[in-house]
Order: structure tokens, then C-alpha cells, then sequence
């Protein structure tokens, strides 16, 4: 599974064209390809690719109603097909914590999203029914200072252990020279990739040495 986080970048111009290079190798790829743009770019996403390719970034805790400036299950489920859920960067500068994400996981699975669960350590709490998580250190995150395939390996064991978890994707730092690395290593079944997800050469790439 190879998992774009697009996270606040990109106009609905430059997300045609990075689309227009890439649109083909993401649909005929035999792995699972999910890219996660900002809410604004989702439609752009949904007339293009099926939603099976589509994820949102975040979803609120909330359903419809009163909740200013947030976007809710039902609403991302008409584009989207699976949500990030827990991002460090959501975890700092938006003060989330552990019981506003498991809460956020509720509301995605009552809405029918698939959360892509993220998680910084093997401590870190994964609420149940949680298919995949992201482990993702959060010194490798944009550092260009990936983790050791085998000490990403060995988190990713504990997590598929200790939860219900079927997957454990690696992110941090991931770019098309490093994936292989990583997705042949026993228990990682795939990479949450930031940065070089926004370049679609090496998004391609990546896609295909994954
Ligand atoms: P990065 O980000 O690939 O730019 O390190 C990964 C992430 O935060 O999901």
C-alpha cells in the first residue's frame, strides 16, 4: 500500500497537472494507491480517479450541524474512501489528543471511511478496530532522516502484535530511493509518504519500486 500525504499543498490547477502525469500509473498499479490532498482539491480528485484512490487528512468529531470549519464523515465519504487519522502535526499544532482521535475514528467507521490510523511509537494508543496503521517517528517526518528498515521493521511487529491491526505502513522521510527498503522488510505492508508524494516523477517511482 503506498499512501500519499499531500498535507496542506497545492491549488486545484497544479493538483490537474500532477494528476495528468500520473493518473495512469495509479490506476493500473496492482498496489493500493491512496492519495490524501486537502479538503478543497478532493472534488478535483473524485472526477478523475475512483474514491478507492482518495483519502481526506482529517475528519471532525463531530456529525452534520453546528461545528464551524469542520468537515464531517458523511460529507468526505462522497469523495473519499479512506481519512488520516492522528497525524503528529495534528497532534502539535492543533492539540489533539487520544480521545479526540479515537473519537475521530469513530465517526470515520460509522461513515464508512477506512481510517489510516498514525501513530509515533509502539506506546502510542490504537483504538480497536483499527485495520492500518501508520508508524511514523516523528524525528524522520521531513527531516530527510529516515528510520533503519529494521527498527521500522521491529515497531511495526510490536504494533501488529500488540493491536487489531492488518497493516503497518512506515512513513518519515520516505523517497523513491529508500521505499524498496522499506516494503520488503517482513512487517511492513506499506509507506505514508509526504513530501515526495507532491512530485509526480518521483511519486511514480515510488509507486513502483514500492
Ligand atoms: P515526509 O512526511 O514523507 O515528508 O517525511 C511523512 C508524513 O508526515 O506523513
Amino acid at each position: 500500500m503506498v499512501v500519499a500525504n499531500w498535507k496542506s499543498n497545492k491549488t486545484q490547477q497544479e493538483t490537474t497537472i500532477w494528476l495528468e502525469q500520473i493518473k495512469s500509473t495509479i490506476l493500473q498499479s496492482e498496489k493500493t494507491v491512496v492519495i490524501c490532498p486537502s479538503f478543497t482539491l478532493l472534488s478535483v480528485f473524485s472526477q478523475q480517479i475512483p474514491v478507492k484512490h482518495i483519502g481526506a487528512q482529517d475528519i471532525s468529531p463531530f456529525g452534520m450541524g453546528a461545528y464551524t470549519g469542520e468537515v464531517n464523515g458523511v460529507q468526505i465519504k462522497e469523495f473519499a474512501q479512506y481519512v488520516i487519522i492522528g497525524h503528529s502535526e495534528r497532534r502539535q499544532y492543533f492539540n489533539e489528543n487520544d480521545e479526540m482521535i479515537t473519537k475521530k475514528v469513530m465517526v470515520a467507521k460509522q461513515a464508512g471511511l477506512i481510517p489510516i490510523l498514525c501513530v509515533q511509537g509502539k506506546d502510542t494508543p490504537v483504538p480497536e478496530g483499527i485495520e492500518i496503521v501508520a508508524y511514523e517517528p516523528i524525528w524522520a517526518i521531513g527531516s530527510g532522516k529516515a528510520e533503519s528498515p529494521q527498527d521500522a521493521d521491529n515497531i511495526a511487529k510490536a504494533i501488529l502484535e500488540k493491536t487489531g491491526a492488518k497493516i503497518v505502513l512506515y512513513g518519515g522521510s520516505v523517497t523513491e530511493e529508500n521505499v524498496a527498503s522499506f516494503t520488503h522488510m517482513e512487517h511492513i505492508g506499506g509507506v505514508l509518504v509526504g513530501g515526495a508524494s507532491l512530485d509526480p516523477q518521483k511519486f511514480s517511482l515510488i509507486i513502483s519500486h514500492a
